[in-house]
């Protein structure tokens, strides 16, 4: 018992003053990937509502919020946006999606007129990795700023002239083949000043 509670102890320790800092939200955040293989499942419309909640949970420029989501668990829907992308083949299987898309209205002008390209862009990864922590898979598929891929989004969910789609996300149940990359690499941490080569140290 001893030395269960010591063990238990020593990685208490080792948790908080250790090198890896993993937790529950990391741990989301490191097994998070772009999900393109599905398998058939049931996803409800409160789950598909929480992920657009996690999406609304983002920061915002000015807190402006020049956000719209389009829930899309309607089969045909689903269709005919799996048909006219390109590269978002994998939705039909998935079986629901969400847009997320920009309200040109509720953007700042001027200088600030591409805020809510960032906006919206820290929406949809607050979306891929709610879906993640709930088992669901997600990803993220561009629209904007492609006009070939703008126009049939635009014309399938009958979006107005303010509404600008960002990403076509698709979501379901993933089949286990997609897999997290460990995309690290030190040489890409710059302390203090740009060195132009992998920092050695802080
Ligand atoms: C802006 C953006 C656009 C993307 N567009 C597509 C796309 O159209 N189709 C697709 O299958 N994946 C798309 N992806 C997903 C990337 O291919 C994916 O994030 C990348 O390969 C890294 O893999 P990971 O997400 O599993 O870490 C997009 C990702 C981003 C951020």
């Amino acid at each position: 018992m001893k030395k269960v509670v010591f063990m238990a102890i020593l990685f208490a320790v080792f948790c908080v003053f250790g090198g890896e800092k993993m937790n529950e939200t990391t741990k989301t955040i490191f097994n998070r990937k772009s999900v393109r293989n599905y398998v058939e499942t049931t996803v409800a419309p409160e789950t598909l509502e929480f992920l657009v909640k996690a999406g609304m949970a983002a920061p915002s420029a000015m807190d402006r919020r020049p956000w719209e989501f389009i829930i899309i668990n309607d089969k045909a829907v689903v269709k005919k946006l799996n048909d006219a992308l390109p590269h978002a083949k994998m939705a039909e299987k998935a079986g629901y999606a969400i847009v997320v898309a920009g309200n040109i209205e509720k953007q700042a002008g001027g200088k600030d007129a591409n805020f809510w390209i960032m906006d919206c862009s820290a929406a949809a990864q607050n979306i891929l990795l709610a879906a993640e922590s709930l088992g669901l898979g997600a990803v993220w598929t561009a629209v904007y700023p492609s006009a070939e891929r703008v126009k049939p989004v635009v014309e399938i969910l009958g979006l107005p002239a303010n509404i600008v789609p960002l990403a076509f996300i698709p979501v379901g149940k993933p089949s286990g083949a997609d897999k997290p990359k460990d995309k690290f690499d030190k040489t890409r941490i710059h302390w203090n000043h740009w060195t132009g080569k992998a920092n050695p140290g802080k």
